[in-house]
């Protein structure tokens, strides 16, 4: 239960807005792991949904459409005065999420700093853009206190996501101050946060942990991250850390920096995966792959060790398949245009080369699939192969371990992404070395029952209980926004 309202600040709404036939908005609903975990959360306690609603609405009057009456997705129930729209004029805008967001942070924080671009125009569109969802959230704020009834005082938690608002929360501590408003605040980072060496190479690095260090809380997925964190706190500011209890000391005020590996909706996918018609011909094995088109995804080494495969192991010839899901995504971003195109020709390439007149090695789909038909997919196929070069969690290495409901499948990880921290069980690789990739995939492939299940045994019980709604409970535990079990340890 929760004691006060909480008000969720993210980039993106729990919907994306579009206009129907007749130009009348409507929501489309998201079906990411966050919005089936928060969104229940701030509709029950009456909080509200600060984001940018996905397009650019000619009349940044025009009010939020209530959602279909068809619709039975978990932000279904948000009304249309609980959401918050940020409306960001479209140059800016472009600045702060092409440039900026996915070409600045997303690749030097997965430390890919070669590919990461550092420009003065579009870092002050991103400052632009925080300030403008943390006005937003002020006012929300403010909203929230006209509405409070005679004697009671419920602090609202304003619980700030990702690496696209990093510098809301100071923006927000300071207008809190100046107009007499209480909040707590706390922030997650739902990707890496780098060594300080690699932190450092972004030229206003310093503002950005100003910004974070706006915060009550900080919350990351591991424990590496947060020591990251920690040391550029100390190297690059000088401020004071606590590593026993993982505290950072800003000018009087103590900031919490805690591990928080976030979990999927567990039974969702378990109960989609008994549902779900076959998907896939059991005469052949499946070896799946399930991932945003991204260069952090590491998909070219994938697609190149399971050629290695092929060559090593011929045996598998005919009889194993590599298949790939890949979707469109920041499509606008130069290096991603380029990776498209890469990932085209390989595939092409290696078609070319093994295929017969009744198989062909990899079938690739550029698209994107809806999770209940993923959630046959996942259950049908041998091999999940999730092989990122970095990734801050990588919730498709979950939600295939949820699904194997019949005669269960492995699970290759690599060690790289947030997942490999936890996910023992699987056989952990090295997306880098592509012989340790085919001869791991060899080895999956005729791995006997007893250890498949054995492996997948263990790696179901972890995410079942280490599930979405227990990471959003510590998460609120941490801030002490829960009514029971208020965080004592300090
Ligand atoms: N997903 C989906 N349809 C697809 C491919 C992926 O709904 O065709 C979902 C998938 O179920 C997972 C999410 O997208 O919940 C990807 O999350 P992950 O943490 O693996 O990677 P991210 O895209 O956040 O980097
Ligand atoms: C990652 C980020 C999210 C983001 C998602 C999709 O998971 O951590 O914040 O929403 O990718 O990317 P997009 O740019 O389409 O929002």
């Amino acid at each position: 239960e929760m004691k006060s309202p909480i008000v969720v600040v993210s980039n993106r709404l729990p919907f994306i807005l579009c206009k129907d036939d007749d130009g009348e908005l409507q929501r489309k609903p998201c079906a990411g792991g966050l919005v089936t975990a928060v969104a229940p959360v701030v509709i029950q306690c009456g909080g509200l949904w600060v984001g940018w609603p996905g397009i650019h609405m000619d009349d940044p009057h025009q009010s939020v459409p209530e959602s279909d009456p068809g619709d039975k997705g978990p932000s279904a129930g948000l009304k249309s005065e609980q959401v918050v729209v940020v409306h960001v004029e479209e140059q800016i805008f472009d600045d702060y999420y092409n440039g900026c967001c996915n070409a600045t942070f997303w690749p030097l924080f997965h430390s890919m700093p070669d590919r990461a671009v550092f420009v003065a125009d579009m870092w002050e569109a991103y400052s632009t853009v925080n300030a403008m969802f943390a006005y937003k959230t002020v006012e929300a704020l403010k909203k929230l206190k006209a509405q409070e009834e005679e004697g009671e005082e419920r602090i609202p938690l304003v619980w700030i996501h990702d690496y696209h608002l990093m510098l809301a929360a100071n923006h927000i501590r300071q207008q809190c101050e100046e107009e007499n408003l209480k909040c707590n605040l706390g922030f997650f980072l739902h990707i890496p946060f780098p060594p300080w060496d690699i932190f450092r190479l972004f030229p206003w690095d310093d503002d950005v942990l100003q910004g974070i260090l706006g915060c009550d809380m900080v919350g990351f997925h591991i424990e590496d991250y947060c020591r990251n964190f920690l040391d550029c706190c100390q190297r690059r500011l000088g401020f004071r850390v606590d590593r026993v209890h993982n505290l950072v000391d800003v000018a009087g005020r103590t900031v919490k920096v805690r591990a928080l590996p976030i979990g999927i909706p567990y039974k969702r996918f378990e109960e989609m995966a008994n549902a779900a018609p076959r998907a896939l011909q059991s005469s052949q094995q499946i070896i799946l792959g399930v991932d945003r088109l991204d260069y952090t995804k590491g998909l070219v080494n994938r697609i190149r060790s399971f050629e290695r495969l092929l060559e090593k192991h011929p045996e598998h010839l005919e009889v194993v398949k590599l298949m790939q899901v890949a979707v469109p995504s920041r499509t606008d971003v130069k290096e991603y245009q380029q990776l498209k195109e890469q990932i085209d020709l390989e595939v092409g390439r290696i078609n070319g080369r093994f295929s017969t007149a009744n198989w062909s090695p990899i079938r690739y789909i550029f698209g994107c699939i809806s999770q209940d038909e993923l959630a046959a997919y996942y259950r049908d196929s041998s091999v999940a192969l999730v092989t990122p070069l970095r990734d801050g969690m990588n919730l498709v290495a979950k939600e295939y371990v949820a699904c194997q409901v019949d005669k269960p499948g492995v699970l290759i990880l690599s060690l790289f992404a947030g997942a490999g921290e936890t996910m023992h069980e699987a056989l952990l690789v090295n997306p880098y070395e592509l012989d340790g990739v085919a001869d791991t995939l060899h080895r999956a492939l005729t791995m006997p029952d007893d250890e498949r299940e054995m492996r997948m045994y263990h790696l179901k019980k972890r995410e079942r209980t280490m599930d979405v709604d227990f990471w959003l409970s510590s998460f609120l535990k941490a801030m002490g926004s829960l009514d029971f079990g208020e965080e004592q340890d300090e």
